[in-house]
């Protein structure tokens, strides 16, 4: 069983990937924390992630590894677990930037599909559907309004960054969106069998449950 699960960022894709996963006993891959990794493996070594030529010299010396310690997922870096330090907002453009990189993208790709030869999974992205899984069983778009995403963020970084700003969130959503679906190589689109599912009005219980519903109902 595959499952692929696309979407702009900020949707609630991972919330409801990982929540779906679990529900049906599924592997769940997040694909976004593998360009996050990228980004931030090159940052650590000084090279800006939209940076195409300085990228591609250390793409050779890149070594990502995924691994599962008690269901959660984790990106190693040349063995070192870098999930903590991959959810700050200059992490999230530089792994928007870095995407745009074809070179880097097949990369992660041949780790992603290895990883669904081997296991049921749930994969979220931007080009799940489209790209990494096309024969995936189900695809699922999942969006919702720029703002109630842009809220969504601000709620989440509020946590640890009591200044953040919404505006400003909304105004890198946007930017984000922009570079994910304009770039040339496996843009974020939605497959054409994919199902659209807009959460701007739903929570995340009726989205999960949403989901769940129509893949039991369709075994
Ligand atoms: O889902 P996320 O916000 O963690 O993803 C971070 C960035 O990674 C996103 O802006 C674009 C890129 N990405 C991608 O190009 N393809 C994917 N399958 C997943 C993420």
């Amino acid at each position: 069983m595959k499952i692929a699960i696309d979407g702009p960022a900020g949707a609630g894709k991972s919330t409801v990937a990982k929540a779906v996963a679990k529900k049906m006993k599924l592997n769940y891959l997040d694909t976004g924390a593998m360009y996050r990794a990228a980004a931030y493996a090159m940052i650590e070594q000084g090279i800006e992630p939209s940076d195409h030529e300085a990228v591609l010299a250390a793409l050779p010396g890149l070594s990502m590894k995924i691994v599962y310690e008690n269901g959660a997922q984790k990106v190693l870096i040349s063995g070192k677990d870098v999930t903590p330090y991959i959810r700050t907002p200059r992490i999230s453009k530089g792994a928007s930037d870095i995407a745009v990189i074809p070179e880097l993208r097949l990369m992660l790709v041949q780790l992603q599909r290895e990883v669904a030869n081997e296991y049921d999974v749930v994969m979220d992205g931007r080009d799940i559907g489209t790209y990494v899984l096309p024969d995936a069983d189900f695809k699922f778009f999942i969006t919702a309004s720029t703002r109630e995403r842009a809220k969504r963020r601000y709620l989440e970084l509020r946590e640890t960054m009591p200044d953040a700003d919404i505006d400003e969130i909304e105004r890198d959503i946007i930017a984000r969106d922009k570079t994910d679906s304009t770039r040339e190589f496996a843009p974020l689109r939605q497959a054409g069998d994919a199902v659209l599912v807009d959460t701007t009005d739903m929570d995340r219980e009726q989205v999960i449950a949403h989901i769940s519903n129509m893949i039991s109902g369709a075994n």
